[in-house]
């Protein structure tokens, strides 16, 4: 990735790189770092970055509507998520406010253009976190996987924020966006 001198540029670059993790299972940021603020400490996992909105900057994955993550944005929206390209040295930070969808049009309209094989994850009878005594991933062969949907959710997150750094072998470098009422404001700040 080549050492980018101007903000807007850079902003595009970004935008894209996000959008194509969500787009491309290879690409490094398909699975990037979620990170909310529990009662006690910071909790941080690794997701599927499923949809991008670049219009209305939203990220989207979905999830267990029995996990921690959900009990933890209904206490504090405050989101981060974190991305790290190893081929091009470049690690990102996007600060928003997660939403949640469960019952409504959007979790519907996402469960409806998903794979299948995506939702099996939601049929789990046993909720997330609960104690077992052997090693098991929580799943009924039997059931249909239209039964999870009860369990489904999507995380959706409107990005406000951005901190981008790029370790550069002529230099590295670091970039802040923050949008506001007013639009957005961009500044390189040092690494
Ligand atoms: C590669 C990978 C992808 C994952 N994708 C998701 C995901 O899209 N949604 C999700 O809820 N959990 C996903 N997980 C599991 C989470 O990392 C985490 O273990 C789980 O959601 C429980 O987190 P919580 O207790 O903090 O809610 C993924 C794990 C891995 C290793």
């Amino acid at each position: 990735m080549k050492r980018y001198q101007d903000l807007d540029e850079l902003l595009n670059q970004i935008w894209a790189m996000v959008e194509q993790g969500s787009q491309d299972p290879d690409h490094p940021f398909h699975a990037p770092t979620f990170g909310t603020v529990s009662a006690h400490t910071p909790n941080l996992r690794t997701v599927i970055l499923r949809e991008v909105d670049l219009q209305q900057r939203l990220l989207l994955f979905h999830s267990d509507r029995r996990a921690q993550k959900i009990s933890d944005i209904q206490s504090h929206s405050r989101v981060t998520w974190h991305f790290w390209d190893s081929n091009y040295n470049a690690q990102l930070r996007l600060m928003g406010k997660a939403e949640l969808h469960f019952d409504d049009a959007i979790a519907d309209a996402v469960w409806q253009r998903s794979y299948p094989n995506s939702l099996k994850v939601y049929l789990k009878p046993i909720a997330p976190h609960t104690e077992v005594e052997q090693p098991q991933s929580g799943l009924s062969d039997k059931a249909q996987v239209e039964e999870g949907r009860k369990h489904f959710a999507v995380i959706q997150t409107r990005i406000d924020e951005i901190d981008f750094l790029h370790l550069h072998k002529d230099g590295h470098y670091r970039a802040h966006f923050q949008w506001q009422e007013t639009g957005v404001s961009s500044a390189w700040i040092i690494p």
